[in-house]
Formats: structure tokens, C-alpha cells, sequence
């Protein structure tokens, strides 16, 4: 049995909180996508862990698999495996060779391409952490892989093919001084290093051989997606996006190694934030803005939406349905969870972009371009605001305590993404997450 777990909006909708809470029953928990710029928050009794690489199931003291589909800065990795430590937990991570390393260089060229993009617009915010550089060496054939630091010749030969090549590109087009982060000696000794560390303590895998015989085994795996739908590379609002593919198809299975079939006999459930919030640019058909700032002011706060990874604060919306219809659709979702009902709570108004006004009519699911998406107006449907109450009190009653107001705004999201709703949230612990449905026992 498998269950996947996958953003269907902008990231951050509460991703590591629903891994954690059915991460119980899982023997194995896989990111197979992106890198260190996820950052997956568990908070259980009041302790509170930020994830960026590590799994979110190391909470839980469950195996975690870091998929061939994800890119691996091992710094982070060591740094993050470490500090887990000193609190006591103990993450027994494994790293797929075919992973590809984020090397120094890749941050770099992150922040001078952004800086380069931000004259016309078109930077995407990144989290600067060199994910896009590092995927595109990927596809373009010149990437280091995780098995490769565990062969000083083989790193070596890589090295000195790719690297005076970024050093170039560093120099001659954008005219600036390559540093230490393009020094073929010194990058070998560290990651040639890496690869012993990773070597010693066990750590490499075969990602798809590895989960393949625990599947066949009986075990229960969980996939942990990272960022959203529609920051993903193909069904995102390009180039606003990040350079993975955090939906089911394209990233679970190809991410992890397992087949499309392992994935979808599995369920897949979509993580909703009961309104939207986004840390990078491009447009946002229902932010709040002008008049509505003060109250995406009083969202940001009560939300606490701050970057986990960046700290920046992020902007805010409305729930926007004709996104969650497309996350829907390019993920199949088999069931839904909603976070943040509680953030919602004790305003004047709560309304959902309901569709767009697109060119003169109406449309219900988001355009191809970025360009029509920004063309869109929300045509907006209010709902019935509901009070504050005590939400742990709820929490601990179940379903039938949460507001009749906000019921039926989770009836109305769950009839119009097509999929049941199988846990609600109404804070950030694990013990204030409603459970309807535990995927692994559907
Ligand atoms: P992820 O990247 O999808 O795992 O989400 P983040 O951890 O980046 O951001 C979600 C934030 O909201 C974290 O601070 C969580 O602790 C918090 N959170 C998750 N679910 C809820 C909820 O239902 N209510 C509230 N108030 N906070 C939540
Ligand atoms: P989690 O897993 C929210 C955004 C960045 C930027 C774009 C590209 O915590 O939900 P990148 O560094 O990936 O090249 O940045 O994607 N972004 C995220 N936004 N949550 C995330 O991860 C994100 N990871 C990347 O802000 O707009
Ligand atoms: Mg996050």
C-alpha cells in the first residue's frame, strides 16, 4: 500500500503535518522531488521540527528515502541529520545514487541568474538554494550524481568537464568573478569526502530496488511530495515555478524508482490551505490587496506564514478553486486533507475565487500561460464566516464540533475538487488534525 502526499497549490500548505499524522503507519517515508528548498513543519506535544531534506517521517524514527527524483545538497543534509540528533531524534536516511548533488557552484548561478531574470521580471523568488542549476545539469547531461562522490575518479573526470565551464559562464556572460565555489581541487576534496561520509554510515541506495522489495514485502510506503502543483515545472504557472515536478505522476514514481502502478493502486491525497499564500512572484488572481491588505495582514500573522526556509513574509489570498480543480485533475487525487480552518476563523468575510473572468467569460479551471492566468479576475463566491472557538477542544470532539459554518465550506472545496476530505486542520500540532479517513486503510 502507498499513499502520496502532494501540495495542490503554491507549497506550504501543511505538507509535513499530514506525512507526520499518517506517517505512523507508514514503514518508509520518500521525498522524490525537489531539494532544501522544501521546508515541512511537524509539530507534535508542542515541539516543533523545520525539514528541509530529512523526511518528514524521521519524527516518527521512520526510515527515510531521499528518491533518485530529488537533488541532494549534502551540506544541508549533514547539517539537518545533525541538528536532529542533538534533539534526540535519530533520522536514518538513505540517499539514492541516482540523485543528483546541488554543488556550490549551483547556489551561485541561482542567485546571479535570479538578480540577471529580475530586470524583465521574469525572477521566480527563488529560495536561492541552486535547485535550478542543478536540474538543469541534470537534464543537460553534466550533472554529479550521488554515486559518482563515492568514485574520486569518476567525480574528478565530472569535475573538470563541468566546472570551467560555469566558471565561464560566470565570467564571460554575466562578467563577473568566479570564486572558490569553481575550484575543481577543492571541490573534490570536499564532496570526494562526501561520498566516503555517505559510504560509511550506510547511506546510499538504490532508491527503486530499495522500496520495490519493501513494497513486495507488504510494507507501507510514503511518498512525501514537495512545493506544489502549481509551482511544478510542467502544471505550474511557469516560470514562476520550481524546476521539479512535486504532482503524483511525473514525480512519485519516476522520482522514487517504483512504477506508475505502485502509485496509483496507492491513494493520493492533495494538501489544501484553506486560503492561499505564496513566497515567490508572478501573479495571484485572488491576493489580497489595496483595501484587503489589512486583512491579509491579520492572515500572515495569525498564520504564522513567514517562510519556513527564507523567513520572507509571504503574500496572501483567497482560496482560488480553479486551481484546485487543475491540482485535481494532474494529480488525481483520491482524497483531500484542509489546513489553517482555524486562521479563517472569526473573520467578517470568507470568500473563494469560485472561477475567473477570463477575455469575457467565465472559465473554472486555470489558462495555459502565465500571461491569461494574470488576465484572470476572480469571480468570487462569500461564505458565512464562523467563530473563533477553542480548536484543540474541537480537535479532541472530532468533525461534527467544527463550526457548521465551516463544514459546509469543506463540503462546498471537497464537491468541487471531486475527492472526499480525509483530515482537517485546525493547528499546527498533530494532535489538532482531524482525522476522517487514515489512507492507509481505505
Ligand atoms: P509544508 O511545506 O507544506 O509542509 O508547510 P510549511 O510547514 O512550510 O507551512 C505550514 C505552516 O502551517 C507550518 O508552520 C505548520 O506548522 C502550520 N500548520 C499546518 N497545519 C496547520 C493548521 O491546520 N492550522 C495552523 N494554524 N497552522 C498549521
Ligand atoms: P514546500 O515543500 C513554497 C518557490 C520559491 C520560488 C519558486 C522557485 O515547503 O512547500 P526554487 O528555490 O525551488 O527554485 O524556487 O518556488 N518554492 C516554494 N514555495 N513552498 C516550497 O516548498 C517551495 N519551494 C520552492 O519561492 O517562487
Ligand atoms: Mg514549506
Amino acid at each position: 500500500m502507498t499513499v502520496t502526499i502532494v501540495g495542490s497549490q503554491l507549497g506550504d500548505e501543511g505538507k509535513g503535518a499530514l506525512v507526520d499524522l499518517w506517517g505512523g503507519a507508514a514503514d518508509v517515508v520518500v521525498r522524490y522531488q525537489g531539494g532544501d528548498n522544501a521546508g515541512h513543519t511537524v509539530v507534535e506535544g508542542g515541539e516543533e521540527y523545520k525539514l528541509s531534506l530529512v523526511p518528514s517521517g524521521a519524527v516518527r524514527d521512520k526510515i527515510g528515502v531521499l528518491g533518485n527524483g530529488c537533488v541532494v545538497n549534502p551540506r544541508t543534509l549533514f547539517d539537518e541529520i545533525d541538528t536532529l540528533r542533538e534533539r534526540g531524534l535519530d533520522p536514518d536516511v538513505r540517499v539514492a545514487e541516482r540523485a543528483h548533488v546541488i554543488m556550490p557552484y549551483h547556489r551561485v548561478l541561482d542567485g546571479i541568474e535570479e538578480e540577471a531574470k529580475s530586470d524583465s521580471d521574469l525572477d521566480a523568488g527563488t529560495t536561492g538554494r541552486g535547485i535550478g542549476p542543478t536540474y538543469e545539469d541534470k537534464v543537460g547531461r553534466r550533472g554529479i550524481r550521488v554515486g559518482d562522490l563515492l568514485d574520486p575518479d569518476v567525480l574528478r573526470e565530472r569535475l573538470e568537464y563541468v566546472v570551467p565551464q560555469k566558471r565561464t559562464l560566470v565570467e564571460e556572460v554575466f562578467g563577473l568573478d568566479a570564486g572558490e565555489e569553481f575550484d575543481v581541487d577543492a571541490l573534490h576534496e570536499e564532496y570526494a569526502a562526501v561520498g566516503t561520509r555517505l559510504e560509511t554510515e550506510g547511506m546510499t541506495v538504490d532508491s527503486g530496488t530499495f522500496l520495490h522489495e519493501r513494497h513486495e514485502r507488504g510494507e507501507q510506503l510514503l511518498f512525501e511530495g514537495a512545493q506544489g502543483t502549481s509551482i511544478d515545472i510542467d502544471h505550474g504557472i511557469y516560470p514562476y515555478v520550481t524546476s521539479s515536478n512535486p504532482t503524483a505522476g511525473g514525480g512519485a514514481a519516476v522520482g522514487s524508482g517504483v512504477g506508475p502502478t505502485v502509485v496509483g493502486r496507492g491513494e493520493v491525497v492533495g494538501i489544501v490551505k484553506a486560503y492561499l499564500s505564496r513566497v515567490g512572484t508572478g501573479p495571484l488572481p485572488t491576493e489580497l490587496v489595496g483595501d484587503d491588505e489589512p486583512l491579509a495582514d491579520h492572515i500572515r500573522e495569525k498564520g504564522g506564514e513567514f517562510g519556513t526556509v527564507t523567513g520572507r513574509p509571504r503574500r496572501i489570498g483567497w482560496l482560488d478553486v480553479p486551481m484546485l480543480r487543475h491540482a485535481a485533475r494532474a494529480n488525481g487525487f483520491t482524497g483531500i486533507a484542509v489546513n489553517h480552518l482555524d486562521v479563517l476563523a472569526g473573520l467578517d468575510e470568507v470568500k473563494v475565487g469560485h472561477a475567473y473572468a477570463f477575455d469575457g467569460r467565465e472559465i473554472e479551471t486555470m489558462p495555459t500561460t502565465t500571461e491569461q492566468w494574470e488576465r484572470c479576475e476572480p469571480v468570487l463566491k462569500e461564505f458565512e464566516p464562523w467563530p473563533e472557538v477553542d480548536w484543540t477542544a474541537v480537535a479532541e470532539e472530532g468533525y461534527g464540533a467544527i463550526p457548521e459554518n465551516a463544514r459546509t465550506y469543506l463540503d462546498y472545496v471537497s464537491t468541487e475538487v471531486g475527492a472526499p476530505i480525509y483530515a482537517v486542520g485546525v493547528g499546527p500540532d498533530r494532535a489538532e488534525t482531524i482525522e476522517l479517513q487514515d489512507p492507509f486503510e481505505t
